[in-house]
């Protein structure tokens, strides 16, 4: 995803508020969780959420999202925000977070199965082995 950074999102600091990025966290995480699920998902917990560095008004924000883990209904997603710099196209990181959702049977709204994650790629397998291992 890809947000700028409006005046009604700031602190009176001129900064992205805390809240609004957990916002567009919560919204590219719940993306993924969908799109692997198929079905309608909601947020069960936020394990973990960390602030690197503040982003100004007017500030343009990539969020990506990937889910790292599935278990019998519920998924693991890992969230990853940066800021870009207009002038160079550098990318700061700015936070970081995993949450879990639970995938939700369209018709009866119970907990549903969702597949396995089969990682593929290098980044797929290493966030697998960290999830291992926690
Ligand atoms: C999430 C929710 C669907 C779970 O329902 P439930 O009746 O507790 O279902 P279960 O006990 O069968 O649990 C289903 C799965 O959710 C997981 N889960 C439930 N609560 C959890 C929590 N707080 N943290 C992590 N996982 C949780 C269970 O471990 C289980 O996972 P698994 O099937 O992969 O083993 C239900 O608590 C709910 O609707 N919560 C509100 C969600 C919501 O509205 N979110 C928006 C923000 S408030």
């Amino acid at each position: 995803m890809t947000e700028i950074v409006f005046p009604n999102d700031a602190n009176p600091l001129g900064n992205v508020m805390g809240g609004r990025v957990m916002h567009w966290i919560d919204i590219c995480a719940a993306i993924a969780a969908g799109r692997h699920a198929r079905t309608p998902v909601v947020t069960a917990h936020v394990d973990q959420i960390d602030f690197h560095r503040p982003v100004r008004v007017g500030g343009v924000l990539s969020i990506k999202a990937s889910v790292n883990y599935a278990h019998r209904t519920s998924m693991e997603i890992g969230v990853k925000m940066w800021s870009e710099s207009r002038a160079s196209g550098e990318r700061s990181h700015v936070a970081s977070a995993y949450l879990t959702f639970v995938s939700l049977d369209p018709d009866t709204g119970a907990p549903r199965p969702v597949p396995p994650v089969i990682p593929e790629s290098e980044p797929e397998k290493r966030r697998r082995k960290q999830q291992e291992s926690t």
